[in-house]
């Protein structure tokens, strides 16, 4: 499949947008300060806190599983069936999950839960965290997926 670009130029803080590449949604969030502070916070919690087991290129092994911390690129499909799972960006009771939510993804089909980075919480029938795709940046606000 062709690689697909995204120009992130209009994004704001706390912002996400999709596009797609392979048939596929990826989504490009744009973390806040706020939004960063939570990923060191979440790592008990969460099943592949490295990302040992997760896909991912070796630039994305990291913490904030991306290039520019800011900058989440991910694809946007559930790795338990396949389903999209919805962002939750609000903290507490706001997102109908917990009042300890800090903000990530949930996927309306079993329920599994992922942080802002796209890393699954513990105990979720999601075995792994969401799949990175290959990209680069061209300019500061144009990224290359595929
Ligand atoms: Fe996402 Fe089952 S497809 S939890």
């Amino acid at each position: 499949g062709a690689p697909a670009e995204a120009d992130v130029s209009k994004l704001a803080p706390g912002e996400m947008m999709t596009v797609e590449w392979r048939g596929q949604p990826v989504w490009i969030l744009r973390r806040n300060e706020a939004m960063l502070a939570t990923l060191e916070e979440v790592e008990p919690l969460l099943a592949d806190p490295n990302s040992e087991k997760s896909i991912q290129p070796p630039y994305a092994k990291n913490r904030h599983r991306s290039i520019k911390p800011e900058y989440l690129v991910v694809v946007g499909i559930c790795t338990h069936l396949g389903c999209s799972p919805t962002p939750k960006f609000a903290k507490g009771d706001a997102s109908g999950i917990s009042k300890d939510w800090l903000g990530g993804y949930l996927c309306p089909c079993h329920g599994s839960q992922f942080d802002l980075a796209a890393r699954v919480f513990k105990s979720q029938p999601a075995p792994t965290n969401l799949t990175v795709p290959p990209h680069q940046y061209l300019t500061d606000t144009k990224i290359l997926i595929g």
